[in-house]
């Protein structure tokens, strides 16, 4: 992990990216509530608490899910990707006020248990297809939420890092993948609940268009990707790839090249190139697209760091990354595929250069 980054630790980019979270979150409450009491004057705290926190909520969901997708699109997003586990902690807080206030609200003067009662109580005789339409305006609703409510739960628990080093990074990813689980459950719990009595088809189209927009943002991002797999790289008869001219990497920066389905990052730094594997130990991360600082490569998300010669990170840290080997020719940079055993101390190749 990175010694001069702090993952863990406050510092200065962590308490701004709170401050402005919270403020973020604090306009958004009122502005909702404000303008809900101008169009209907006559609504009741409870209702308008239920509702503000929930639709700030999915703004907010909305917002994680296109933070990823954004930053592989456009490097200056990057910096949004830094503790995004925050805005996962705060939306999961945000959906459990909306969550606790149903309940309630609609559940707690009955005889049933009212987290029992979120699941049962509609109408008994409820059937999808009644004389053979479909029925949609009963559906019980809740449910989906409160799946939601736990998925967002479970990824809040485990957002600390002791999670990531306990569960391991695969298993931590996948389960991370979850939101976009809680996503589809989000979006059933609305159709079949609040848009069920909703003439406006404002609200529809708004849903509607924020589905549009995330599914628009991860078609791009998979095609930046998918073109960057498919730009092949040609093989040399020493085996070595042609990664392309040395020229187009700026110092103390990486290009990305995909060799043998594998992303490399071909680093240049005083006068040198190095070649490490693209994928940070921390959550998988694209350290190609970060920088080097201080003689250490630093990824991107949260600022784990590796040497270039050698992919250690420095002491105490114990991760490793890959280096592959590496050789320039006529101003062209030239990879070995195959990955060095980790710790391997590479001298890199000279660019010819400047350093
Ligand atoms: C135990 C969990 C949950 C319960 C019991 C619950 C219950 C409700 C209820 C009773 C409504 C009111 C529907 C209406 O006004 O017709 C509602 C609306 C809504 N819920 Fe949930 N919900 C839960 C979880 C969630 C979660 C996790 C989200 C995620 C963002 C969410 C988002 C919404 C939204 C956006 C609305 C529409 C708000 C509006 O009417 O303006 N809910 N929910
Ligand atoms: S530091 Fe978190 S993914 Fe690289």
């Amino acid at each position: 992990m990175s010694a001069s980054y702090r993952a863990i630790d406050w510092n200065r980019q962590k308490r701004l990216y709170d401050l402005t979270l919270t403020s973020g979150i604090v306009l958004a409450l009122a502005t909702f509530i404000g303008v809900s009491l101008m169009v209907s004057p006559g609504s009741t705290a409870e209702t308008l608490i239920l509702r503000a926190t929930s639709v700030t909520a999915l703004v907010l969901l909305h917002v994680v899910l296109a933070i990823g997708p954004l930053a592989r699109l456009d490097a200056r997003f990057l910096p949004l990707l830094y503790n995004r586990r925050h805005l996962g902690v705060t939306l999961f807080l945000l959906a459990l006020a909306h969550g606790v206030f149903a309940v309630v609200q609609f559940h707690a003067l009955g005889d049933e248990n009212p987290l029992v009662s979120v699941f049962t109580a509609y109408r008994r005789d409820y059937r999808v297809v009644a004389d053979g339409q479909v029925v949609l305006a009963h559906l019980p609703f809740e449910p989906f939420g409160a799946a939601a409510l736990a998925i967002f739960f479970v990824m809040a628990a485990t957002s600390h890092d002791f999670w990531l080093r306990n569960l391991g990074a695969s298993f931590w990813k996948a389960l991370h993948l979850g939101v976009y689980a809680a996503y589809g459950l989000v979006l059933a719990h609305v159709a079949f609940g609040a848009l069920q009595s909703e003439r406006s088809l404002v609200y529809p189209a708004l849903l509607f268009t924020g589905f549009a927009v995330l599914a628009g943002l991860h078609l791009a991002a998979a095609r930046k990707a998918a073109c960057l797999d498919a730009a092949g790289n040609e093989a040399g008869p020493d085996g070595f790839v042609d990664a392309g001219p040395v020229d187009r990497i700026a110092e103390g920066r990486a290009v990305v090249i995909s060799v043998a389905g594998a992303r490399l990052a071909l680093w240049r730094h005083q006068g040198r190139v190095f070649a490490t594997s693209d994928v940070c130990r921390h959550q998988g991360g694209p350290v190609g697209e970060g920088r080097i600082i201080d003689g250490c490569i630093t990824c991107p998300w949260h600022g784990w760091n590796y040497r270039p010669e050698d992919g250690c990170s420095p002491p105490p840290f114990k991760e490793v990354i890959e280096t592959h080997d590496v050789r320039v020719a006529e101003g062209r940079a030239w990879v070995r595929p195959a990955a060095n055993p980790l710790g391997t101390r590479c001298a890199g190749a000279g660019t010819g250069g400047p350093p």
